[in-house]
């Protein structure tokens, strides 16, 4: 069986200005990064980080709109990153879901132009507490991925990453227990599977309060290929305790 090469990406949301990024690209440097690792900067450092640190690392965009270009107010589009040479998205995080109200339709579409032109994507989905109180989270999950998905082929499986992140554990230093998320990990890859993905080769990855103290036992877990780290992605020593668990 082809293995699944191990993911980690550190998502900055909106933290850290130029002089952070730089401060922290120069001490990551001199660090050993032993997995495949991609940085997800806000938007408006993106092109300097690029041209500056491409060389020693992957630079990724926290959102991207499925338009080329146009009267899109506060967006960046597709092109817009690849003129850059950014190659990576995050789309359909759960800050995005829930505070700016996007929909699974508008993320299908999102997901849909980044993949076909070349972007590789970091699929987000996870339910809130309230619905997994309900009982309701695979039911949720199943529907993030179906529509947020529908119609979409990957020429080749490592363009797509699902990344796991119960809304619940996100930033609350609650983290869903091992066996939880294996649960869910093993469900998803199922979806997939049932939706015409090569999902054996599909990374799925964790998120929500990954810290160097449970990344270990997490990634025991025979579904759990990586993870999305916000909190703990900030400074390059903690990071790396994740990256190189
Ligand atoms: P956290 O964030 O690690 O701070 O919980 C994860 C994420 O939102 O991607």
């Amino acid at each position: 069986m082809k293995q699944r090469k191990k993911f980690f990406g550190a998502n900055w949301k909106m933290y850290k200005n130029m002089k952070d990024a730089e401060i922290f690209f120069q001490s990551a440097l001199s660090l050993k990064w032993e997995k495949e690792t991609v940085f997800f900067p806000p938007t408006h450092l993106l092109a300097s980080l690029q041209e500056k640190f491409s060389k020693d690392f992957k630079i990724g965009a926290q959102n991207c709109y499925f338009e080329k270009e146009g009267a899109f107010t506060g967006e960046i589009s597709y092109q817009m990153l690849l003129d850059e040479k950014i190659n990576y998205a995050l789309i359909g995080h759960s800050e995005r879901r829930l505070i700016f109200k996007e929909s699974d339709e508008l993320l299908c579409k999102k997901a849909s132009v980044c993949l076909s032109n070349g972007l590789k994507v970091i699929f987000c989905v996870g339910e809130t507490l309230e619905e997994r109180e309900k009982g309701k989270e695979f039911e949720i999950v199943e529907n993030q991925i179906k529509n947020g998905l529908k119609g979409i082929k990957v020429d080749n499986s490592s363009d797509l990453i699902i990344a796991y992140e119960p809304v619940w554990a996100i930033g609350t230093g609650k983290t869903a227990t091992p066996e939880d998320a294996e649960k869910m990990h093993a469900f998803i890859r199922k979806i997939l599977q049932e939706n015409g993905f090569e999902s054996e080769f599909i990374r799925i990855i964790y998120g929500g309060s990954v810290k160097p103290e449970n990344i270990k036992e997490l990634m025991k877990q025979p579904n759990i290929d990586g993870g999305l780290v916000g909190g703990a992605s900030l400074k390059p020593e903690s990071f790396i305790q994740i990256v190189n668990y």
